[in-house]
């Protein structure tokens, strides 16, 4: 029997009528009856951020996600009454907060309800550990759908799931399984072609339910903490998604060698086994930027130490390998092994920089060095010993990237695979348990490495990897979706959860190529790889024990293949890279999903095998064995088949044709592609002549083209290029137009201009409004091509 104190021990708390509300410049503040306070504050006129508090009092503020560095700020609040609500006008939305219950409704300016409280706010208390479990309800609609929240390795668009975020480390994890590396509460609904967006900015273990416990509901909640979230609305995704990484930040551009292909293992060694992966890459002419060292290069794991049996001279091998094309990325982890003749065991022990248990002794807790302590970085102080720590392996050796793992944080051999709960964090001055720091101990582990990176590789730029991470940790680190497994259903997560993350402000991502675990058979490599060379971050790693994983191991066709795949990947390296510099600027994703490109369109809201590749490429990976094609939708427009040059109109589902060394890939009708060389890796060559693909369209399309100096900073002081190209195609003629801005200046002087599609034949060319005449331009007539200067501001193809 349910008693009546039962219930109102385990029931849901809720807020009473508004007894008053005031505001001070963005923000407004409204006060219950029965204490609940709600402060709404305008952002922007499509963002609003509201807390909670269930006493009237709020903690102090503080966020690892937030980038302080944005200005954000609003200060023209309209504010009107009703006999039922408070209503918030801006721009774009219109907010009203009921007088009987503080409940919240978001409406576009026709009156249309963008999301609306269905409980609204409501808590329970916690009596385990103080503080309320907090929560929140909105009704959702009947076509609405969902799409974000980071590396969830489940179906795209998120209605019907219930998923909770906890850093978890997952080895071998599988479809559907709910908590996995990283900790991204944001996601983005969309009914009736308006999208919004939710960032609750709750480091504790949250919550979301899409539609699954109640059809017409959706909740977020979370362990402790406050009800703390932002309202973004767009109504396009990209509106929504640019606001979110506005907020959150966004990264600077990595050295474009960080875009070649990669390759890893656990674990190349000792250094002579190092080199014969290098120059066997080198010997068969398969391009690479940078080979790993995992783990083993130290000396018995403990984390800034070398083998000296394995690797006697690290510097001499690093840059040995630098002389042929190579950056070397090394591994380092947060267990410090206990060992007090191990100096920086000594040092942390010294200064007082582990974590602890609630009543005093330091947590410790397994990992590959055997039993361990673990720094605090959420203690300031430590992030900056730590970023210290850098000094050699960066700075004197010349390793050029890191890669920070085990950081969710893992603890081998226990019950929930991490620290206790009661660990305690220093969390910058706001202490608190493991219950709150948990989901950003990764997140503040890669800031700190990225500091340090950053400060000894400097003026060259920073690559850091991380496994683990939190809303915003994009701003310092690049990401992998962790250990997967060697399957064709995982090649399948890798395409789902890459365009996820992509859609989640984390960009810079990519999978295991060909699987962790287990083993790949030369098919599913082929295919992974396919995949993996359109992943912003593009590395084949395995476990090792296995068997091998490099491209050679899988017989003469697989590598020709793979090469072949490879080589796009480096053709395409100016294109990605000015994808990058759009993510980097505007927070526009990489990958961007069908929805994303085309939201409008409802036949997108349940894709997820085909997406963009930057803005202009459309890529869809083969998933199962033995095909030699298969269905996929091809978003409205028209587009090119790259393989072929046919134009298909899209709209629809076609049949494609991939035998193992094709998969469909196609190309935006009216897109200038800009492509370089085949290279064995970024800057090998000395760029002569670059290469534009322009693909005819009757009609109007423009395209981008970014460039700098492939690292440094100099960027930053207008040391860029941006080149738009703007094509009009009419039925006998194209005009093409040319504008560039930033200082910087390519070592080319000319364009190689191939032109695709174009349906009359070219008879004149016209630059700059002057005729030329067509031997000058060296004119190919069979290949349609022609060399032009590179500072052209318009050139007429005429019929
Ligand atoms: C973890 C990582 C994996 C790495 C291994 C050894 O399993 O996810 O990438 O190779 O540890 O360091």
């Amino acid at each position: 029997m349910i008693t009546n104190t039962e219930l109102e021990h385990k029931g849901n708390l809720y807020p009473t009528a508004l007894i008053t509300y005031e505001h001070d410049q963005d923000t407004i503040s409204f006060i219950t009856k029965n204490g609940v306070r709600l402060h709404i504050q305008v952002l922007r006129d499509n963002m609003l951020r509201l807390r909670y508090s269930t006493t009237g009092i709020f903690e102090h503020d503080f966020s690892y996600a937030v980038d302080e560095s944005q200005p954000h700020g609003f200060n023209q609040l309209q504010i009107t009454e009703t006999e039922t609500h408070i209503v918030i006008t801006t721009e774009k939305v219109i907010c009203k907060v009921a007088r009987d219950d503080i409940r919240v409704g978001m409406y576009n300016h026709s009156g249309k309800p963008i999301l609306e409280d269905e409980l609204g706010f409501h808590w329970e208390e916690s009596f385990e550990f103080g503080g309320n479990f907090v929560k929140m309800s909105k009704s959702s609609k009947d076509q609405e759908n969902f799409f974000g929240l980071g590396d969830k390795p489940t179906n795209f668009n998120l209605k019907g799931k219930r998923l909770s975020l906890w850093n978890t480390d997952q080895y071998a994890y599988g479809k559907d399984t709910t908590e996995l590396y990283k900790a991204v509460p944001f996601y983005m609904g969309l009914h009736g072609n308006m999208s919004y967006g939710i960032f609750f900015d709750n480091t504790f273990k949250t919550h979301f339910d899409f539609c699954s416990e109640r059809r017409n509901v959706t909740s977020f909640w979370a362990d402790g903490g406050e009800m703390n979230y932002y309202f973004i609305y767009g109504p396009q995704m990209s509106d929504v998604l640019t606001t979110y990484t506005d907020l959150t930040g966004k990264p600077e551009l990595p050295p474009m060698w960080a875009l070649g292909f990669h390759q890893c293992k656990w674990s190349y060694y000792p250094e002579s086994k190092v080199k014969e992966i290098t120059s066997k890459f080198r010997e068969l002419n398969f391009p690479c930027d940078a080979i790993y060292l995992d783990i083993d290069y130290m000396d018995g794991f403990r984390c800034f130490t070398w083998n000296k049996e394995y690797f006697p001279d690290p510097k001499r091998m690093v840059s040995e390998l630098e002389a042929d094309g190579f950056k070397t990325v090394a591994i380092i982890d947060p267990g410090i092994k206990i060992d007090l003749s191990y100096d920086i065991f000594k040092e942390a022990l010294d200064k007082n920089y582990f974590c602890r248990r609630a009543d005093g002794p330091y947590m410790r807790g397994k990992v590959w060095p055997g039993e361990c302590y673990f720094p605090d970085f959420t203690n300031p102080e430590v992030r900056e010993w730590w970023s210290g720590l850098y000094r050699e392996l960066i700075g004197d050796i010349g390793v050029k990237g890191v890669w920070n793992d085990m950081n969710e944080p893992a603890v081998m051999e226990v019950p929930g695979k991490t620290f206790p709960l009661d660990v305690r964090h220093d969390y910058d001055g706001h202490r608190c348990s493991h219950r709150k720091a948990h989901n950003i101990y990764g997140m503040q582990m890669a800031r700190a490495t990225y500091d340090g990176v950053k400060k000894f590789n400097f003026p060259k730029r920073p690559f850091i990897i991380t496994r683990a991470n939190y809303s915003g940790g994009q701003r310092y680190t690049s990401t992998w979706t962790g250990d997967n497994v060697a399957t064709w259903e995982h090649l399948w997560l890798a395409n789902v959860q890459i365009q996820r993350l992509c859609m989640s402000g984390m960009s810079f991502s990519g999978s295991d190529i060909g699987g962790f675990a287990e083993q790949p058979s030369g098919e599913l490599y082929t295919r992974w790889l396919q995949l993996g060379i359109f992943h912003p971050f593009c590395r084949v790693h395995s476990s090792g024990d296995h068997g091998e994983q490099e491209p050679w191991f899988f017989g003469e066709e697989v590598l020709d293949i793979s090469r072949k795949f490879v080589e796009l990947r480096y053709q395409l390296l100016p294109y990605l890279y000015t994808a990058f510099h759009n993510y980097v600027q505007e927070g526009m994703p990489i990958l961007k999903p069908l929805v994303y490109f085309d939201q409008e369109d409802v036949q997108t809201h349940y894709r997820s095998d085909e997406f963009i590749f930057g803005n202009q490429i459309l890529v869809c990976p083969v998933q199962e064995p033995n095909v030699q094609g298969r269905r996929m939708y091809i978003p409205r427009g028209k587009w090119y088949n790259f393989w072929t040059d046919k134009l298909v109109v899209g709209g629809k589902e076609m049949w494609v044709d991939a035998p193992l060394d094709i998969i469909p890939i196609y190309i935006k009708e009216g897109a200038v592609i800009p492509k370089y060389p085949v290279q064995q890796y970024v800057d090998q060559i000395k760029m002569e002549q670059m290469t534009l693909d322009l693909y005819y369209k009757l009609g109007k399309e423009n395209s981008e083209f970014y460039e700098d100096a492939h690292d440094g900073y100099e960027y930053r002081q207008n040391v860029y290029s941006l080149r738009t190209f703007k094509l009009t195609g009419k039925e006998d003629e194209i005009i093409l137009q040319q504008h560039k801005s930033g200082k910087y200046s390519a070592p080319y002087t000319s364009f190689k201009l191939n032109l695709h599609g174009v349906p009359f034949e070219i008879k004149k060319v016209f630059y700059e409004n002057e005729e030329v005449p067509l031997d000058q331009i060296h004119f190919n007539a069979e290949e349609n091509s022609m060399i032009i200067d590179k500072e052209f501001s318009e050139l007429h193809l005429v019929g």
